[in-house]
């Protein structure tokens, strides 16, 4: 037994004994120990940060890189994609406080500029990829149609979606991300853009083209874009001729100070929701999810305590950030955390290692409710924070109340949970089996 106790090192043997994971002479390593076990075993290289392994699970590398931090990694290896063929390196930003000034400091850590956009890799964004002035322009613009009151009169409806999507499946094991969680957002932005009931189907094409960049060819991604692209279109000067109640209407009325939002604004604005407010929103619901069917106490807790669930919601953005990593360019030198990063370079910003370090959250690495949460940055900071945030809160209320009012437990299925490995930008589950008991629901 020594011999394989030696193995996960002397430490963690004094760990493993006081949670007593050793019993008749085997040595049982839960999940907790297994992935400790690895870590102890594992050399933790910057280059490594984008692999599928750290992707799927960022916070070991995360907590053994950090005091390294600004690092200069490989965010993208060679071969990938076309014209890329060399790897491309960026500086990780770890530390709380250097994801912070740069979030904050938009004039250094420019939007605008992303080599992936300069090699056609992927489309810019509007709002995401501009800068000021451009940037504040359309901000305002775009925060006049997407109000708080906007998303609190369509709270009773997403409350009926989740409840259909619930009644719709079964008692046994449910693969709730695709069964719940990506279904619930896509129907949001659809009914948010005033996309009729029966057009639905074609919509979810789309997006789903726009989403995918592994499942289909780049020419069936494009074809289906434009589809897409000519739809708003043509919604937009209807919307110019006669409103609706929609977000498109709002967003052909809005006006500040005599400006207001061209077409190809609107299209850009249009196909920025699907990109920013989907996978986003899926990540964070099936991120919940798993941190609670671990803790059954927990669950107890909060079909007693409803009072709870916003502190869970904000737990999670921290504790398991649906955004794992987004660019800036350097606009000049500049020196984080004693290092100098030339200018013109690429930096990534990681969200959620800003949220496990410890000078910004003591005991980064336990979910607890206790904490203050209100400087977390899973929604980001400063200019570009994050419109949908208020939305993917209500989704969030909405889901976990749905959940509780349903189900007295919640077990895992018995086919494993599948983290996304596809990309670097996000962080959360392609499947969560669970079992639901209905309890007589
Ligand atoms: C849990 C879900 C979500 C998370 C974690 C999330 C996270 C983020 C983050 C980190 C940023 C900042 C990007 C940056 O620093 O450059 C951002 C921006 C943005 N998000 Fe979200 N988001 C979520 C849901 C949504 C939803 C539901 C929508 C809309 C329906 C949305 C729309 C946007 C937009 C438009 C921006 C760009 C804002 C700007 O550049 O001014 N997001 N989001």
């Amino acid at each position: 037994m020594n011999r394989v106790l030696g193995f996960v090192g002397e430490g963690l043997q004094d760990t493993l004994k006081g949670r007593r994971l050793i019993r008749r002479d085997r040595l049982i390593l839960s999940p907790w120990a297994r992935r400790k076990a690895m870590e102890l075993s594992s050399n933790f290289s910057p280059d490594d940060l984008n692999s599928p392994v750290a992707i799927a699970d960022p916070y070991p590398f995360f907590r053994h890189l950090r005091a390294r931090s600004p690092v200069n990694y490989i965010h993208l290896p060679g071969g990938i994609f076309p014209g890329i063929d060399e790897p491309m390196r960026a500086w990780g930003l770890l530390k709380y406080e250097d994801v912070y000034g740069a979030l904050r400091d938009h004039d250094t850590f420019s939007s605008a500029h992303n080599p992936l956009i300069e090699k056609g890799v992927v489309p810019p964004l509007v709002l995401v990829n501009d800068d000021p002035l451009r940037h504040s322009r359309l901000r305002r613009l775009v925060n006049k149609a997407f109000t708080l009151k906007r998303i609190e009169t369509l709270e009773p409806w997403i409350a009926g979606i989740a409840s259909e999507l619930l009644d719709e499946i079964g008692t046994e094991e449910v693969d709730t991300i695709q069964s719940y969680a990506m279904p619930l957002p896509v129907k949001v932005i659809a009914r948010l853009l005033g996309i009729p009931g029966e057009e639905y189907v074609t919509f979810k094409r789309w997006s789903d083209a726009t989403l995918s960049v592994t499942t289909i060819t780049l020419e069936e991604r494009m074809t289906n874009i434009q589809e897409m692209m000519a739809y708003f279109g043509k919604m937009a000067s209807a919307r110019r001729s006669q409103g609706a109640e929609d977000l498109i209407t709002a967003l052909v009325e809005a006006e500040v100070e005599g400006e207001s939002l061209e077409d190809w604004e609107i299209l850009g604005f249009c196909l920025l929701l699907l990109i920013a407010g989907n996978e986003t929103t899926t990540n964070l619901l099936g991120n919940i999810l798993n941190i609670l069917v671990d803790r059954p106490d927990l669950w107890q807790q909060l079909r007693e305590n409803r009072g709870l669930v916003e502190h869970v919601i904000e737990e999670t953005l921290r504790y398991e950030s649906p955004v794992r990593e987004l660019l800036r360019t350097t606009t000049r030198a500049v020196e984080m955390s004693g290092i100098k990063i030339p200018q013109g370079e690429t930096v990534g910003i990681f969200y959620g290692a800003a949220n496990r370090d410890p000078s910004g959250f003591p005991h980064p690495d336990e979910f607890r409710l206790d904490r203050d949460l209100r400087q977390h940055v899973a929604f980001g900071m400063g200019i570009h924070y994050c419109l949908g945030a208020p939305l993917a809160r209500v989704e969030a209320q909405i889901t976990l109340n749905t959940f509780l009012d349903r189900f007295p437990t919640l077990r895992r299925g018995s086919a494993p949970a599948v983290r996304q490995t596809a990309s670097p930008v996000v962080f959360g589950f392609q499947h969560l089996p669970l079992l639901l008991d209905k309890g007589g629901y």
